[in-house]
């Protein structure tokens, strides 16, 4: 698993999708810059959501609001008061953890010995293993399991009761039953603030207090009213925005899954009081409906129900997948209720209620919230693409089978030999199939060596240029997943990119 995590993390930069910000300056943690495949990739994923969200619904709108807000929009919120993580120092090692994280840490390592039970029984049961049935039926793994779960119910339990004193001891115990960071000596946990501070205004008496926003959420809630009344939105409606969060994350690893900046898309959806329920549920199905369609395979994706409720929520699920390393929120569907508008009534002063023609009566809606991390999902796009592949002929390929429609380049054109009016041809070819998408030329190596550069790279089609292609105008189009060609007219070769990578 960690072996894959890295040719994740390799292939990423060597294809140039991500880099490291700040690199000749030795980076800096949790920060990376997307590059010339990575940002079409970004914006192709932004896309298809919006799209989904937006220009499908005739009843949710967008929005691009500002990053910096008036402070009390945080007062009101609660994210002055509970956007916190618990953190715990060692004082031996001098590391600082998030207490939440370490214990799923310790939980990790005994998910390893159940892995460890299951290959063991792999091998030596061969076809006849049924793994669900010897998960569900094995008493020593059944009793690991056990283990996981009252522990993180006791985490649970702590955080939600705020008992940092029982955090710090049940880390204590776990050390002794299963050591992980080799030493005992822990600080009392203590709470703190993710949110980043910065300030407005140039004199010193004069400068304000803001934050960054930790989630663009806010700027949709504050905006309610005013997009209700000049678009004449009747409820049930939604307003959708993507837009850059900050979050000062302690625990800065699995690179671009937890960044101090990153992208959120979230969508909040404006109901009446008590049908929440209903549009929880429907929401969830959807957002699910969507992440299906992207083609990445049922089997990674589940559901995980909230026990432990944000500040805001009254019911709460995450939309998880199959990362390189483990199952790992991707989305979160939250039922916030009143909270948040309610909240910004009673900071502001301002009233936010709709008046509701069918209902004849004036309320504050209630609200249900779709949010997703675009970095996330492009981690889960990318690594899931990423497959090694074995050949009839002994030998491997690496393909990044991006779905079509997310891929940055979605065909090469490849004149087979630099000579005889071919690189002329293929470059006719481009100017006119630029107009509707990317496209990229490459002339330099053998022709199966440029096949194997435009797999790895993600590209859906290569057209190649040969000497019949000057004789009777038509090309070789080659599918990257299936490695199949065919000869059709240039003419056509348009629409059958266009079939695939149209959103
Ligand atoms: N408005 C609700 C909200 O912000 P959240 O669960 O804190 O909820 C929503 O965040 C999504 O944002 C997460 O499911 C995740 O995909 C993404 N996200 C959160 N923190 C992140 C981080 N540090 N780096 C990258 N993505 C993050």
């Amino acid at each position: 698993q960690e072996d894959d995590f890295k040719k994740v993390i390799s292939h990423a930069k060597e294809y140039g999708y991500v880099f490291q910000s700040s690199e000749i300056y030795d980076g800096l943690s949790a920060v990376y810059d997307y590059a010339q495949n990575g940002a079409e990739l970004k914006k192709n994923i932004r896309e298809y959501w919006w799209k989904a969200m937006v220009q499908l619904n005739d009843n949710i709108v967008g929005l691009d609001s500002a990053i910096f807000m008036h402070p009390t929009v945080w007062k009101a919120s609660g994210h002055v008061d509970a956007f916190n993580d618990p953190l715990i120092d060692n004082k031996d090692s001098k590391k600082r953890y998030r207490a939440d994280v370490l214990v799923e840490d310790y939980t990790a390592k005994i998910e390893a010995k159940i892995d460890k039970e299951v290959t063991k029984a792999e091998k030596r049961f061969g076809n006849a293993f049924d793994k669900k049935q010897f998960l569900e039926t094995n008493p020593r793994v059944v009793g690991y399991q056990e283990q996981i779960n009252t522990i993180l119910k006791r985490l649970g339990k702590s955080l939600e009761n705020e008992d940092l004193v029982d955090v710090k001891n049940l880390i204590e115990e776990l050390e002794i039953a299963c050591p992980l960071s080799g030493s005992r000596n822990w600080t009392d946990v203590k709470q703190f603030n993710l949110m980043f501070g910065t300030k407005l205004g140039a004199s010193a008496d004069s400068a304000m207090d803001l934050y960054l926003r930790p989630e663009t959420a806010q700027g949709i809630f504050v905006n309610f009213l005013n997009v209700q009344k000049t678009g004449r939105m009747k409820i049930p409606f939604g307003i959708a925005q993507v837009g850059k969060a900050f979050r000062n994350e302690i625990v800065a690893r699995q690179f671009i899954f937890r960044q101090r900046e990153f992208e959120q898309m979230e969508m909040q959806f404006f109901i009446r009081p008590g049908s929440q329920k209903e549009w929880y549920e429907t929401w969830k199905e959807k957002r699910m409906a969507w992440h299906l369609s992207l083609g990445l395979g049922a089997e990674n994706y589940r559901f995980h129900d909230h026990e432990k409720l944000a500040h805001y929520a009254d019911a709460a699920a995450d939309i998880e997948f199959k990362f390189p390393f483990g199952f790992k929120e991707l989305e979160g569907i939250h039922s916030r209720t009143d909270f948040d508008l309610g909240s910004h009534e009673k900071f502001s002063g301002k009233k936010l209620q709709y008046f509701d023609p069918e209902l004849n009566e004036s309320y504050v809606p209630y609200v249900v919230e779709t949010s997703i991390g675009l970095d996330r999902m492009f981690l889960a796009v990318f690594s899931n693409s990423l497959v090694e592949e074995e050949l009839d002929n002994n030998t491997t390929r690496t393909v990044l089978k991006l779905p079509a429609v997310l891929a940055p380049m979605k065909a090469a054109v490849l004149p087979l030999v630099k000579k005889d009016g071919l690189p002329e041809l293929a470059q006719e070819i481009i100017d006119d199939l630029k107009w509707d998408f990317n496209v990229v030329y490459d002339e330099k190596d053998a022709v199966g060596r440029r096949y194997r550069r435009q797999d790895a790279n993600g590209t859906p089609f290569c057209i190649t240029v040969d000497h019949q292609s000057l004789e009777d105008k038509t090309v070789t189009i080659r599918h990257r997943d299936t490695m199949e060609q065919q000869r059709v007219a240039i003419a056509d070769v348009k629409a059958i990119i266009h079939k695939e990578v149209d959103m």
